[in-house]
């Protein structure tokens, strides 16, 4: 957190993040993918879930990219075809309502992250069409204490972007920031100038 010219660190948030986590490109981790789960038991263990009042984490995973970056790891499709994201995302509403019959309606989304790919490749009215379809499914927190983030490439965030971010609910960004040398950003085919990310 920045105020003034100080920069604050917020310890708490420090102490929570603290640990070794599993490598993050796939969701869920690379170490929870098992050959052996068939489409049975995953709505078994779904349905075994069902009573529980635990809250809620949710993921969507928007893996479109308008260009690669050599070095990236993670599930992506690189297209400049915006057309792609509709029926991409008819599918994740479609998966959506079958997952949310396994979950109680008062079962809080505590945390929501949408990932990718390149989460802003969608367009705003996507962005808080998306949004609507997992209020409709699931219960999401209407007061603000959520940790509800948003991956943010600089280079495809326009500057009305975080406005509509916030608009549709999004309290935390994280963004993408690889190199600051110019020389590294050209040879891992990502140039995002300083400025660039300074203005998002
Ligand atoms: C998965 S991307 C999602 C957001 C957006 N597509 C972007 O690149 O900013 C999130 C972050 O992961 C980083 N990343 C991807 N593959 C990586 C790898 N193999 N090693 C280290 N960081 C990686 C990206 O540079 C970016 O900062
Ligand atoms: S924009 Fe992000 S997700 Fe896409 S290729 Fe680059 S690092 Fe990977």
């Amino acid at each position: 957190m920045k105020t003034d010219s100080r920069i604050v660190w917020d310890m708490d948030l420090i102490n929570r993040y603290d640990l070794s986590g599993p490598r993050y490109t796939s969701y869920p981790t690379a170490v929870q993918f098992d050959p052996n789960l068939s489409s049975t038991s995953l709505v078994s263990q779904g349905q075994s879930t069902a009573d529980r009042s635990a809250p809620l984490s949710l993921y969507v995973h928007i893996p479109f990219c308008a260009h690669v970056c050599y070095y990236c790891a993670c599930n992506k499709v690189i297209t400049r075809n915006r057309d792609r994201a509709q029926p991409y995302l008819d599918t994740v509403y479609r998966e959506m309502e079958q997952l949310s019959q396994w979950y109680s309606d008062d079962r809080l989304v505590d945390q929501l992250h949408w990932g990718g790919g390149t989460p802003t490749f969608i367009s705003d009215e996507q962005m808080f069409e998306l949004m609507s379809a997992l209020r409709k499914n699931f219960n999401l927190r209407n007061d603000d204490q959520g940790d509800y983030s948003i991956e943010i490439d600089p280079r495809e965030a326009s500057p009305n972007t975080l406005e509509v971010l916030r608009k549709a609910g999004f309290n935390r960004i994280s963004l993408g920031v690889q190199d600051l040398d110019q020389k590294v950003q050209e040879a891992v085919n990502r140039v995002q100038p300083l400025e660039q990310t300074q203005a998002s």
